[in-house]
């Protein structure tokens, strides 16, 4: 089938691979010339394991193409997908300018019937304003709007588009139910065959309960601390509960990315304008900001005066196998030690490039044992899996003192007390 997607970003540079991967014909539509140069030139503009591999290969089996040219994308195609950015303003709503920028220029170029389908994360009854706006442009043209949400997490966002939980296909017309049908059937995953609305919200649901659950366990975490239970045995003893499940259980300094504070923002906004209120998910944000607090209270506890002090981070990115430091509590953590005056030292695998722009005055380092090297204090920001496997004697003979906060309890407490550090981390004793 031909395609098209509008937005390379994380979502619509992985959809629309994945989609040629699947054998389609996929034209990939930015209005970021350079972005669009770099990718014809095979520079691929995020990290993302497998991506350049298959990006690559679908390009010279002639299936995926890019293109700043939507007239031209939106003709060939049957099914375009709007995978733009819908950013939070600074009231929480979702800044849906790209979005109807779309629609119009979608609408302005339809030749033949055409299946608009809504990829990106949008407030419940986008939808509507999608088919206004199209209508607007094009009262000839028979088309049908749709919704399915993405589920793609950043690091596995292959993995997750090929093998997904399932697939949300939010419909009003048999002929849009049927190409979508058609279009993810290799996938051989469980359709969830739902009305527009309903599919726009199970996307703000799912993310705010994923939240939910992370502001869950860090809350019963800090308990833990104050009675010497242990937050991880808490997490596998709720976890074998099926209804429960333990992933997403994991306690720490909580969570970042494009993706949950975006979100879960924005639907609160949503049922404040609706007139519902979901004072739930604002206590999930403040959970979630005092997460930062207690860990920075941590480093102040195990030094007494940062100023001065060198602080060594491990981990800038949000998450693990990414390069991605969008609302990363590494960055708060590190602006924080800054602004009491301590002298900030980092590493991380893949994220360093992005940080260096916004930490101008972080001491950005080639390894973990350089960033340990005469540091006062090490402090886990991120569970890359290298920092599980580091050398715990060399580190502690290098660090100024053996001490290090674990924001994302990678070491085992027993053993760190054993080496003789003075090693604190989030509700695991
Ligand atoms: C998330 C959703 O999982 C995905 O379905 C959606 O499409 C996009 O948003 P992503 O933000 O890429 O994906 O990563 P995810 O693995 O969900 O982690 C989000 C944040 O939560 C990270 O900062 C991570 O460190 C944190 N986290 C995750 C926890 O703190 N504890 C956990 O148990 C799990």
């Amino acid at each position: 089938m031909n395609i098209a997607i509008v937005g390379t970003g994380y979502v619509g540079l992985v959809s629309g691979t994945c989609f040629a991967e699947l054998g389609n014909t996929v034209i990939c539509v930015d209005n970021n010339e350079q972005k669009i140069a770099d990718l014809n030139n095979g520079k691929i503009p995020i990290y993302e394991p497998g991506l350049e591999e298959l990006v690559k290969k679908n390009r010279k089996k002639k299936r995926l193409s890019f293109t700043c040219n939507i007239k031209d994308a939106v003709k060939k195609s049957k099914v375009i997908f709007i995978a733009v950015g819908t950013p939070p303003k600074d009231n929480g709503d979702a800044d849906l300018r790209y979005i109807e920028d779309v629609s119009r220029n979608i609408a302005r170029n339809m030749n033949t019937y055409k299946v608009v389908v809504e990829k990106s994360t949008v407030p419940v009854e986008t939808n509507k304003w999608v088919k206004y706006i199209m209508r607007l442009n094009n009262n000839k043209i028979d088309f049908d709007v749709a919704s399915n949400p993405e589920f793609l997490k950043e690091g596995s966002a292959i993995a997750d588009f090929m093998h997904p939980d399932r697939i949300v296909l939010g419909v009003e017309s048999e002929k849009a139910k049927k190409l979508l049908i058609q279009l993810y059937k290799p996938l051989k995953a469980p359709i969830v065959i739902t009305n527009i609305q309903s599919a726009e919200i199970i996307k703000h649901a799912s993310n705010s309960f994923l939240a939910t659950k992370i502001s869950f366990i860090n809350a019963v975490a800090n308990i833990c601390e104050k009675v010497g239970a242990d937050v991880e045995q808490v997490a596998e003893g709720m976890g074998m509960d099926k209804r429960i499940g333990r992933n997403f259980l994991n306690a720490g300094v909580g969570y970042g990315g494009s993706c949950f504070p975006k979100d879960v923002k924005a639907f609160i906004r949503i049922a404040e304008k609706l007139g519902c209120g979901f004072e739930m998910l604002k206590e999930v944000e403040r959970v979630n900001e005092d997460q930062k607090k207690l860990l920075f209270k941590k480093i102040e506890q195990a030094l007494w005066i940062l100023n001065e002090k060198t602080i060594g981070i491990l981990g800038v990115a949000f998450k693990p196998d990414t390069d991605d430091i969008r609302s990363a509590p590494a960055i708060d953590i590190m602006k924080m030690l800054q602004g009491e005056g301590a002298h900030v030292k980092a590493y991380d695998p893949k994220a360093m490039e992005h940080a260096k722009d916004i930490l101008p005055n972080v001491e950005f380092c080639k390894n973990a044992y350089e960033v340990a090297k005469g540091a006062d204090a090490l402090v886990i920001m991120t569970e890359w899996p290298e920092f599980k496997k580091l050398n715990l004697s060399k580190i502690k003979t290098i660090l100024h003192h053996p001490i290090i906060i674990d924001g994302r309890n990678i070491f085992n407490p027993a053993k760190m007390k054993k080496m003789g550090f003075k090693y604190t981390n989030v509700g695991n004793l």
